[in-house]
């Protein structure tokens, strides 16, 4: 019996990947909000959930930490995708990528007048593919949070982030300009464990199709 890894975010993911797991017949037994364990065992002695960063899944799956592993198209798209079996969009978690930028900035003159546009980002690559298919030459400043900061402290002009409801935006006199891409999280598998465990992966992976809306 060969234990089967899942790499999963707290939050949205795990909380929306509960009743695919369920599908499964797999239930957690222990709640990340109320533990400090990295790794989580389940009511299957064969199956455990490892607690990552959402922007690591892909690289815990790629390189075999976890056989599979739930992610963000966002993460997805940063990290390329390499030696990945992509077979599900779950349709959970859903968000979007959107270009925003302090009330009162004219962000349609910036980008038109063709001048450069400092740029604070996690997504680096979606917001440097999505300016260049604009011809936009950006400057791009690296950020690992709290985007929402950096037009209002003048480090840059705009910022490429997650949006779901707006609050976030909102709350900072932020407005949305332009929508990049519709995000969801996927499911992802090693392409190596999905030959050497094939049964017990694609008994999980079947489990997590038919517990779709699309069924
Ligand atoms: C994302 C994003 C925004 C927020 C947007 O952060 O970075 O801060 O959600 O959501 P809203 O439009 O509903 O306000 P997330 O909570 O995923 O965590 P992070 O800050 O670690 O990226």
């Amino acid at each position: 019996m060969s234990m089967i890894t899942l790499a999963l975010s707290k939050g949205r993911i795990f909380d929306e990947t509960l009743p695919l797991l369920a599908a499964a017949g797999i239930t957690v037994t222990e709640d990340p909000e109320k533990s400090r364990k990295l790794i989580l065992p389940t009511n299957q002695p064969d199956v455990r959930v490892v607690l990552v960063r959402a922007t690591d899944v892909p690289t815990y799956v790629q390189y075999g930490g976890a056989d599979l592993g739930v992610a963000g198209k966002d993460s997805l798209i940063e990290h390329g995708g390499q030696g990945l079996f992509r077979p599900l969009d779950l349709q959970i978690a859903k968000c979007r990528v959107s270009v925003a930028v302090r009330a009162g900035f004219d962000y349609q003159g910036a980008v038109t007048q063709g001048s450069r546009l400092m740029v604070a980002t996690k997504y680096t690559s979606i917001a440097r593919d999505f300016f260049a298919s604009k011809g936009v030459h950006v400057d791009m400043i690296k950020l690992y949070g709290s985007m929402e900061l950096a037009p209002l402290t003048g480090l840059a002009d705009a910022i490429v982030d997650l949006v779901s409801t707006g609050n976030t935006l909102r709350a900072n006199h932020l407005v949305e300009v332009e929508q990049i891409m519709d995000i969801s999280s996927h499911l992802v598998v090693n392409q190596a464990a999905l030959k050497l465990k094939q049964a017990p992966l694609k008994r999980i992976i079947d489990a997590f199709a038919s517990a779709l809306p699309q069924g």
